[in-house]
């Protein structure tokens, strides 16, 4: 679906927004003397408050030449911002993305550029569909819309914002796509395919095989590997936007493209999810696409470790000791505490290799941040107040929220193991979350990091956000841009 900008309305559904009361903003009050006080009648008819993202649909309006006048709700006037903006159009698009229309104009009352862009990031998140494998959708179900026209007064601007937020719907798209695909043709051997594909959209990109990680030493992450017939892989991709000499920002992504568990087999009742434990090597991808797509003034690295965890043969074993590419020794309690020991070998290779600024990670860790914050919030921890306050205000600003869990030598006690330099798993059921957090931190060699938990947020099948599909949710990349934008472009 296509995003246009203009200065007058030629879709065939017409779109304008009212405040809190209903009270209708100028596009709206103009386009409902058009058709002869429609809006004003169909809001008595209604119960359309004006709240955020409401939306009030009269179909077949006399006055206008459009097939359907729309209003939609924008909250209360003072507290306007891009994320309401951006909510309202996504649901205004889903609104009309299959009941025939073809072009929605969507007038946004704003002399300032950067809402109409936020307006072409909603419409694009919400337009977004999964229907590779669909080979039996029937015409009607199939979407009518063909492009969403923002219609605004200065349409330079407009133009110009998006595009600084084109790329970054572009990098949430190529995230979901990822998850979304299923784990027997996303493994690691093809994702890292994929991967080596973006080079064209100007990242620089590496991939480590076996063999060189082994001579890296990486026992860890290949301890999780060997159960399964298909090759791990470590993408690199780098984006040197930023002066020459200035320390990348690096982000590592768990990308398990399917977890079973392992010899410690997860239940059967919702395995079939486990195809999205790859969610955090995906909104890295997607991060990375989105600089380089908007030629972010940043130097940037992405790591992302492709692996499978199956029970095999040759599968790894509870009770088994590792040696992790830092040299410290992991004994293995639970085979499906896998991720941690995957990224305790992309993050040391990070920190070594790149020496950056600081390191960011995203994973599909713990089932146990579901249980502390369910899917609105992922969990952050952090050796860095300053990167924990940055993370958070952009999670405002972006609403991919975020909340901050505690590490500390408290914690970090439940890892210790006893024939080993430590265990993968903590107290049993007590500080789950957390003992994955401080696992990853004995890895990190005291660089500024934050591990972002984000087993609730990567994946949700029933958000009534209407910017979200079910299941992959693309979470990471607009909290990253975000991040990266605010506090290190400037
Ligand atoms: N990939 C899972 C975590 C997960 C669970 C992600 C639910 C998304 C939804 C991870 O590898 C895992 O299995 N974690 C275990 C850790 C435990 C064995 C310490 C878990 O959460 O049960
Ligand atoms: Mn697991
Ligand atoms: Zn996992």
């Amino acid at each position: 679906m296509q995003i246009k900008f203009s200065a007058t309305p030629n879709g065939d559904a017409i779109a304008a927004g009212a405040y809190e009361k209903a009270a209708l903003s100028p596009s709206a009050k103009a386009l409902d003397e058009a058709c002869g006080g429609a809006i004003s009648r169909a809001i008595k008819a209604s119960r359309f408050t004006g709240e955020a993202a409401q939306v009030l649909e009269i179909a077949a309006p006399s006055g206008v030449t459009a097939d359907r006048v729309l209003l939609y709700g924008l909250g209360e006037k003072k507290s306007l911002g891009g994320n309401t903006v951006e909510k309202a159009v996504a649901a205004l698009t889903k609104h009309v993305l299959l009941n025939g229309t073809k072009t929605l104009s969507v007038h946004v009352d704003s002399d300032d550029g950067e809402m109409a862009g936020r307006a072409g990031l909603g419409a694009t998140l919400a337009a977004y569909r999964f229907d590779h494998y669909r080979t039996k959708l029937k015409p009607e179900k199939k979407p009518s819309l063909t492009a969403v026209e923002i219609v605004t007064a200065d349409e330079k601007a407009a133009k110009k914002a998006w595009k600084s937020w084109e790329p970054v719907a572009t990098g949430v798209k190529t995230a979901r796509d990822f998850v979304m695909e299923p784990p027997n043709v996303l493994h690691p051997e093809e994702y890292a395919k994929r991967i080596a594909k973006l080079e064209k959209e100007g990242l620089e990109i590496e991939v480590l095989g076996e063999a060189q990680m082994k001579k890296l030493g990486m026992g860890s992450l290949l301890g999780v590997s060997q159960g399964s017939v298909r090759e791990a892989k470590l993408a690199i991709m780098r984006w040197n936007g930023g002066k020459e000499g200035d320390k990348p920002l690096a982000f590592v992504g768990k990308g398990l493209t399917f977890d079973t568990g392992g010899i410690s087999l997860k239940p059967g009742q919702g395995m079939e999810d486990m195809k999205g434990d790859m969610a955090g090597s995906a909104a890295v991808v997607g991060l990375m696409r989105a600089l380089a797509g908007r030629k972010a003034k940043v130097n940037a690295v992405g790591v992302v470790a492709l692996v499978e965890n199956m029970p095999d043969g040759n599968a790894q074993r509870p009770g088994d000791v590792v040696t992790s590419m830092s040299g410290q020794t992991i004994e293995i309690h639970n085979t499906d505490a896998e991720g941690r020991l995957v990224l305790a070998d992309a993050l040391w290779y990070t920190q070594e290799e790149f020496d950056p600024a600081f390191i960011i990670d995203l994973a599909t860790l713990t089932g146990a941040i579901l249980v502390a914050l369910g899917h609105e919030h992922a969990g952050i921890f952090t050796n860095d107040d300053k990167l924990a306050d940055r993370l958070f205000a952009a999670g405002k600003a972006s609403d991919e929220g975020v909340w901050r869990l505690p590490v500390g030598p408290e914690y970090d006690r439940h890892i210790d193991s006893d024939i080993a330099d430590m265990k993968n798993l903590g107290q049993g059921r007590n500080a789950g979350s957390i003992a994955g957090a401080v696992f990853l931190q004995r890895f990190v060699n005291k660089k500024p990091w934050v591990h972002i938990d984000i087993a609730g947020t990567g994946m949700y099948a029933g958000s009534k956000d209407p910017r979200l599909p079910a299941f992959g949710t693309g979470y990471g990349v607009r909290l990253l841009d975000r991040f990266v934008r605010d506090y290190y472009e400037r």
